[in-house]
């Protein structure tokens, strides 16, 4: 199978990086085809300009913008890695979706019909916290925020979201809560790699 692993964090010393390199190693040691986008490290452009309303207007796709979408095409399954920031993705990432989910490739619409054309692609999502699940479940965060990334952004597309796993607190808890929460990802990773 093929998977595309998206990766959004700027520290090599972050959990983050960690969670990324387990769940990678675990794909390919179940012979998995791995490709790996690091945001930071491509320096992809986040800002949606007016020359990209212009090309999409024109049928045309700037050059980078092309490339990450030559990617998920490639893909079965997608994995976005990244942390939770400001109760949503990080701006980078953020600035990635406006970029390469645009019109004609990830949706299309007609009239006033919307419609998603990712239909082949599976996501998962692997998130960190630095609050703990049980303040996420009371204060309706944790609803909140599931919502607004597997639908409002990947269902939208038509993409099936096949997990979204959080681990929580990630700053707070213990080394060996973090390798407990290391051997879940790889296990994920198992999982996934049989579907
Ligand atoms: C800019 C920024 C915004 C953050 N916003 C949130 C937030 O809204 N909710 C939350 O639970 N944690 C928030 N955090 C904490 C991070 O989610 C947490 O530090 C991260 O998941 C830990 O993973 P890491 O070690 O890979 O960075 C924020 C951290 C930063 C740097």
């Amino acid at each position: 199978m093929k998977h595309l692993v998206i990766h959004t964090h700027p520290n090599p010393r972050s959990f983050n990086h960690a969670i990324k390199d387990a769940f990678i190693d675990e794909l390919k040691s179940n012979g998995h085809e791995v490709r790996l986008r690091d945001l930071y490290a491509i320096g992809l452009d986040p800002v949606l300009r007016a020359s990209d309303f212009e090309a999409i207007m024109g049928g045309l796709v700037p050059d980078d913008v092309k490339t990450e979408q030559d990617h998920i095409r490639w893909a079965d399954i997608i994995t976005f890695i990244h942390p939770i920031w400001w109760s949503g993705l990080p701006a980078l990432l953020k600035g990635y979706i406006d970029r390469v989910f645009s019109l004609g490739f990830a949706y299309s619409m007609d009239g006033h019909a919307l419609k998603g054309l990712l239909h082949d692609k599976k996501v998962l999502i692997l998130n960190t916290t630095g609050a703990d699940r049980q303040t996420y479940e009371q204060s309706g965060m944790l609803a909140g925020i599931t919502k607004t990334i597997d639908d409002g952004i990947y269902r939208f597309c038509a993409m099936e979201v096949i997990g979204h796993k959080y681990l929580y607190a990630v700053c707070c808890v213990t080394q060996e809560e973090r390798l407990t929460m290391l051997a879940e990802v790889r296990a994920i990773a198992k999982t996934v790699s049989e579907k």
